[in-house]
């Protein structure tokens, strides 16, 4: 990130959407040294550089939840800066990245080695320590130490932790050091050697699947210790009917437990597996090749039933889940062109996630608003980031800007990613970022 002084922007005729004050409507803005300055109906100059976004949207910086950037060790997939780079053309101007790299992000060097390599990045970049050494699940990291090197919160993503007796003392120690875990929830021996959803294509393919059940138990053990040791906790991309139940029934009995949904699990069923019937529009031409199966489809938790589809969709409407966050999982094309079977699971999703979430606003399941707050309010909160996630004066200038109308055909070819493990390519989305505000700095446009 640069740290050249910005001088004064003025961002004009736009269409806030400010989930947390509940404005939704035309209004200017102000920028001074990259903080919101004023917000109001209409501001007049004089700024050094004045935009004007009529016909656009605006609302505060989308924020992700869970990104993998593969460095260190995986460079080859993506690089932090690759990944940010992403980011900025995806309208995400802060991302969380998982500590599954290698080495782990376990302690306070590879922290700092991330920190470091993202101070040349566009978009902010929130590094999430491991819970566990190595992801073991064996012995607590030194959360202290990775909370001053900069760790934004806790997770072996990628992985649960089995160990009932660590994982309550990894949520005691983080809330010490007012931290939260994010959490991968699935049961280990249930899961076991799946890899699609247990149901109807698992047994028609002769797929070993992987039941609800894996995730279900394992959210309800983790709500459990929440709700046991009053503190609180985030779940991870949930994509099972029963999990949703469970985080509703938990929020019903006033637990601090918060979700995220991807925008695949929202999207897509089993059936994209075999290419079977994708919920979306495929544009003539980038129809893939028939064939019995698409690894771009595989990944943990896997893609469920079309009910468990509807349920986490219902689920993000009405509150129960908090945000929706990519789990962009970048692999490289070689590592996916393989059997089902032996493919890693993983789909990238950071220049795709909010043109398939403007689609939900086209469907009408949420509005402007609400998706403002699934984006930005609601991961600003889950991360603790008082000045992200919304308009007010003194906050973070940090903004998506949106044209609703922009459609566009999701082209792998064209991403900034280093990897193009999409299940959506060729997708007709009805809208994209045109611009995006990273402490008054425009990053991309
Ligand atoms: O699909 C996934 N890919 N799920 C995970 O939990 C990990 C991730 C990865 O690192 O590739
Ligand atoms: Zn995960």
């Amino acid at each position: 990130m640069s740290k050249k002084m910005e001088g004064s922007l003025l961002l004009r005729n736009g269409r806030l959407l400010d989930p947390e004050s509940g404005r939704d409507g035309r209004f200017d803005i102000l920028v001074e040294e990259g903080r919101i300055c004023r917000v109001a109906p209409r501001l007049e100059g004089p700024a050094d550089r004045v935009i004007d976004l009529s016909g656009l949207w605006i609302m505060p910086g989308a924020i992700d939840l869970h990104v993998h950037l593969r460095e260190p060790g995986f460079e080859y997939k993506e690089t932090i800066l690759t990944g940010a780079r992403a980011a900025a053309a995806g309208g995400f101007t802060s991302i969380a990245c998982m500590a599954n790299t290698s080495p782990v992000n376990d302690n306070a060097a590879v922290t700092r080695f991330i920190l470091e390599q993202a101070a040349a990045a566009p978009v902010k970049v929130l590094p999430i320590a491991a819970i566990s050494r190595e992801m073991r699940g064996e012995t607590l990291v030194e959360m202290g130490d990775l909370v001053a090197a900069g760790a934004a919160a806790f997770s072996d993503d990628g992985r649960t932790v089995p160990n009932s007796k660590l994982l309550r003392h990894a949520m005691e120690y983080a809330a010490l050091f007012d931290r939260r875990l994010f959490c991968h929830c699935q049961d280990n021996a249930l899961f076991a050697d799946g890899v699609v959803h247990e149901g109807l294509l698992a047994a028609a393919h002769g797929l070993a699947g992987i039941p609800s059940l894996a995730e279900e138990i394992d959210i309800a053990r983790t709500i459990m210790l929440a709700e046991y040791l009053g503190l609180p906790v985030h779940i991870c991309h949930l994509s099972t009917r029963g999990g949703v139940e469970l985080v509703r029934a938990a929020k019903e009995r006033g637990v601090a437990v918060t979700a995220e949904v991807t925008p695949h699990h929202l999207f897509l069923d089993e059936r994209a597996v075999a290419d079977l019937d994708y919920a979306g529009e495929i544009v003539e031409g980038f129809r893939p090749e028939p064939r019995r199966y698409n690894t771009n489809t595989k990944m943990s938790p896997p893609l469920r039933s079309a009910e468990d589809v509807e349920a986490v969709r219902q689920g993000l409407a009405a509150g129960v889940i908090d945000a929706v966050a990519t789990d962009h999982a970048p692999h490289e094309a070689t590592e996916k062109a393989v059997e089902y079977d032996l493919a890693p699971f993983g789909v990238v999703g950071l220049e795709t996630a909010l043109g398939l979430v403007l689609r939900l606003v086209a469907e009408g399941l949420l509005s402007p608003l609400r998706m403002a707050g699934v984006l930005s309010l609601e991961p600003a909160r889950i991360l603790g980031l008082a000045d992200r996630g919304r308009v007010v004066e003194g906050a973070a200038a940090d903004f998506t800007v949106i044209d609703p109308e922009r459609e566009w055909v999701v082209d792998p070819e064209s991403f900034r990613s280093r990897s193009r493990n999409t299940p959506f390519a060729g997708w007709r989305l009805p809208g994209r970022a045109v611009k995006t505000i990273v402490d008054g700095r425009v990053v991309f446009e």
